[in-house]
């Protein structure tokens, strides 16, 4: 160990001491220096084959495999937001808070691929009893299952070397350390260290990886993210803990599409996968509520029905608040401006507060007319029909404009019994979708005047 070369290196400049300091020295900047290997010891690092010398290779005579190159995991909604299945030799990460479902998610996809393929476990957290226990709480086939409990990256991988695994999972690379670096597991060099042997080592003996990584609130404390770029797809969990829905998002994917969302609920039985995703964020009432609107979210390949809410009410402080759940907070700033200068609609005496119901976050777009529609319905208090729904960007000129998809979210709407829908003139259907009535709007002007009529009429809709 003692001949290991290491080194700190400012994350910032790049600057390299020989110890540790909380400020660098040459940019100043604190709490930047990492402990970093320079020189690999011969003795403890993963050597893998013989390197040898680079050889060039002609594109067209690189043999590709079909499909079957891709494992199910035996969760749809995993399978989905891997862009597929699971690709051998792929290195994913998936990250989250504490306690929301990784290990659970885990457990119960390799419980089903140890029927097929060799996997192996490795648990830096969890007792072999505990992850015995669960199992079998969850009564998942076991009997195929290998499992460690280690933290030492240099003796997983002899083990993984000799036992050869096609699926391994280390949960978590938080708790992994290597010998090569003195500093405490967790520290964001021994991370990427860590995280960089076992990548290694998956690409060159085409093993599937899965990193655990915890994510803080704030997502940066030695977490997952120093590792993106080095993994081939990263999935995040969203939700809130005391919902009982979980959502995985494809942050990164080279083998599918990003933004896929897969959606599952946390039973006493683990993670199960919802097959009618649309059902659960819609919190339909007998009664229209004012304040809620319904909008089609495209989240990945798939169209998502979310009930977007909105509460305004009369502020009595110097700066009203303006609150999101689910939404992004710059946003709403931009668009009650939007609201009063082409809505003429002044929301600057009142605190905001909107909400993207069953925790999912929205991230297109194609949310600002729900919003804004929204913010309008609670404002009056007058309640949008609930037959109703919407989707479109609103610009800085107050034109409403297209997004992507259109039909598709105007089908699962229509699939789900809405007749009115608000939505971009260029979104409007050359062919009408079931008995759906279309609003088309180009300005905001437009759409508040939809909305205006929808209200007064709202018993016939
Ligand atoms: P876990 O997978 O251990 O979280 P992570 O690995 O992300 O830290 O999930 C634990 C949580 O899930 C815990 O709060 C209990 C809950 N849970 C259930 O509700 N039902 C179950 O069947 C299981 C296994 C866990
Ligand atoms: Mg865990």
């Amino acid at each position: 160990m003692s001949k290991t070369k290491v080194t700190h290196a400012c994350q910032l400049c790049g600057a390299q001491f020989p110890k540790w300091s909380g400020q660098c020295s040459a940019c100043g900047e604190w709490n930047s220096l990492v402990e970093e290997v320079i020189q690999s010891a011969a003795s403890a690092r993963y050597q893998g084959y013989a390197a040898g010398d680079p050889k060039m290779t002609r594109m067209a005579s690189i043999a590709l495999e079909a499909d079957a190159t891709r494992l199910a995991t035996g969760l749809k909604e995993l399978d989905r937001v891997l862009g597929g299945g699971l690709v051998i030799g792929s290195v994913v990460l998936i990250g989250g808070d504490p306690g929301i479902g990784k290990s659970t998610v885990l457990l119960q996809t390799l419980c089903h691929l140890s029927q097929s393929v060799n996997v192996l476990y490795v648990t830096g957290e969890e007792s072999l009893q505990q992850v015995t226990l669960r199992a079998r709480r969850l009564g998942l086939p076991e009997e195929h299952l290998l499992l460690l409990a280690d933290t030492d990256v240099e003796r997983i991988l002899k083990l993984a070397q000799t036992e050869r695994p096609k699926v391994l999972v280390v949960d978590s690379i938080q708790t992994m350390h290597t010998a090569l670096l003195q500093s405490a597991p967790g520290a964001v060099g021994q991370v990427r260290e860590s995280a960089a042997q076992l990548v290694k080592f998956a690409k060159q003996t085409q093993t599937a990886l899965f990193l655990v990584g915890h994510v803080t609130k704030e997502g940066t404390l030695a977490g997952p993210r120093v590792l993106e770029h080095m993994v081939d797809t990263v999935l995040y969990f969203e939700g809130e803990q005391d919902s009982q829905y979980r959502l995985i998002r494809a942050v990164k994917n080279r083998f599918g599409a990003v933004n896929e969302l897969g959606i599952f609920a946390m039973t006493d039985k683990g993670l199960r996968e919802i097959s009618n995703p649309s059902a659960i964020f819609l919190s339909r009432y007998k009664d229209p509520v004012p304040g809620s609107v319904i909008m089609a979210a495209k989240e990945g390949t798939r169209p998502l029905l979310v009930e977007v809410q909105a509460l305004v009410d009369r502020s009595y402080m110097a700066n009203p608040r303006r609150v999101c759940v689910g939404l992004d907070s710059q946003r709403l700033s931009m668009l009650l401006a939007v609201l009063n200068r082409h809505g003429g609609i002044a929301t600057h005496d009142q605190d905001v507060f909107v909400n993207a119901v069953g925790g999912v976050r929205l991230t297109e777009t194609g949310a600002d007319l729900a919003l804004l529609l929204a913010v309008l319905s609670s404002l009056r208090h007058r309640p949008m029909p609930t037959t109703m729904m919407t989707f479109g960007e609103v610009g800085l000129a107050g034109e409403i404009r297209p997004v992507q998809s259109g039909q598709e979210r105007l089908r699962e709407a229509s699939k789900h019994g809405f007749k009115v829908a608000i939505i971009p003139h260029a979104n409007a259907p050359k062919h009408p979708i079931g008995d759906m009535t279309i609003l088309p709007a180009e300005s905001l002007q437009q759409a508040i005047e939809h909305f205006t009529q929808c209200e007064e009429k709202s018993t016939t809709y």
